[in-house]
């Protein structure tokens, strides 16, 4: 008996479906460059949407607050005090996305898992998209509540799964993402939140992908409405890392009391609350960087699309150019790093099976030029494989 042959068995698995990874070393070299064994190329990957990640202010601020405060924060916020710094930029997010409080996690995939199993118990019930995101999937999991899980952005299933629990005591929650990491599409946040209204359901919706690039000074498309829960990140659009959720005073009371991820956990360290205070500061007055990177992907989908690729229901930085097959889906990927590009094959179990696709993920620092050089190389490559839809 071999303790570790269950290791060896899953990793044959991987490598026999092509579904084996591996960390690409890269060295940044500007907003949209990066070095990758000596060669510079051009990173159509990264959810540095703003170009914020490498911005002089976010830098300066996070040294500021790393002077002043120390490297770490020591403990859990309840354990030694909270760190004043907090609640500055706490009061500010709460400000900007018009929500009454809001509390920072450590990462969005801790606040994911960690608020979901806090707002719910075996006796609930959770309605979730099909696509929602694996950190979305394992706070359902964690939580043991019975799971409806409803087809993508398909409002008119959940009303029906809703009405099937009309009589039902239970707690309700409807968790959704804004923007689809791996589609680029958006949902309907209006028609959720009347949904849950109607049915008297809590309504969580995570903001990862829309936060500083979407909505009401870039404050995503919950911004002034009446979402219970929203939670978004601060690693994406603006350029530092850690999560947020903007919500009530009694809800946020609630998370600090209850939740394990936030109690049991030692809080971000003052540098990144620098970070994140400036970009807090930049996002809100970047509206024309926004409006080229919708522009940008606007006319990225347009071409792809007339040089026949599927785009899915993309609307947003995020454009999937679904390839379908995993194998052809490495070798464009590869055919494109080799051309100078960095866009990342993304495969199951990521999305479903068949699905396989290059997620581009724009950014308000990329050119138009940067963008054709891009599209010249699908162009070549349906060229080669005229088979790829
Ligand atoms: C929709 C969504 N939620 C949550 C997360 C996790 O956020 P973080 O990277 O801060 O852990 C991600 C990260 O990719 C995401 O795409």
């Amino acid at each position: 008996m071999n303790k570790l042959e269950f290791i060896d068995k899953e990793l044959d698995r991987r490598r026999e479906k092509h579904q084996f990874r591996k960390l690409k070393s890269i060295t940044p070299l500007s907003a949209t460059d990066v070095s990758i064994n000596g060669q510079r190329i051009i990173n159509f990957s990264s959810n540095d949407y703003l170009g914020l990640s490498k911005h002089p202010l976010l830098k300066e601020r996070s040294i500021e607050f790393a002077n002043r405060y120390g490297t770490g924060s020591t403990a859990s916020r309840l354990i030694c005090g909270s760190f004043d710094c907090f609640d500055q930029v706490e009061e500010k997010l709460a400000a900007l996305k018009g929500t009454e409080a809001s509390l920072i996690l450590n990462s969005g995939f801790q606040a994911n898992t960690s608020v979901i199993a806090t707002l719910l118990d075996p006796d609930a019930i959770v309605f979730s998209d099909e696509l929602n995101h694996s950190s979305i999937i394992q706070g359902v999991v964690l939580s043991r509540a019975r799971k409806v899980i409803y087809p993508h952005n398909d409002l008119a299933q959940l009303r029906k799964r809703l009405e099937q629990t009309r009589g039902d005591s239970a707690r309700k929650l409807i968790v959704t993402e804004s923007v689809f990491s791996m589609d680029g599409d958006r949902s309907d946040i209006d028609s959720l939140i009347a949904l849950a209204k109607e049915h008297d359901a809590l309504l969580m919706v995570d903001e990862a992908h829309a936060t500083g690039v979407l909505g009401k000074n870039g404050m995503g498309m919950t911004a002034d409405k009446d979402v219970d829960i929203v939670l978004g990140t601060f690693g994406k659009a603006l350029g530092a890392f850690g999560a947020y959720i903007c919500c009530s005073e009694k809800m946020r009371d609630y998370l600090i009391n209850c939740c394990p991820g936030f109690i049991y956990s030692t809080a971000l360290p003052p540098s990144i609350v620098g970070s994140i205070d400036a970009a807090l500061d930049l996002a809100p007055q970047m509206e024309s960087a926004r409006q080229h990177l919708q522009s940008t992907a606007e006319y990225f989908r347009q071409k792809l699309r007339l040089l026949g690729y599927d785009t899915g229901a993309s609307s947003t930085q995020i454009v999937p150019i679904i390839v379908g097959d995993e194998q052809q889906t490495l070798t464009l990927a590869e055919k494109l790093q080799e051309s100078g590009f960095l866009a990342t094959a993304i495969r199951p179990p990521t999305v479903p099976e068949g699905t396989s696709r290059i997620r581009v993920a724009l950014s308000s620092e990329h050119d138009r030029s940067q963008v054709d050089g891009l599209l010249s190389v699908f162009e070549e490559y349906k060229g080669s494989s005229p088979h790829v839809t």
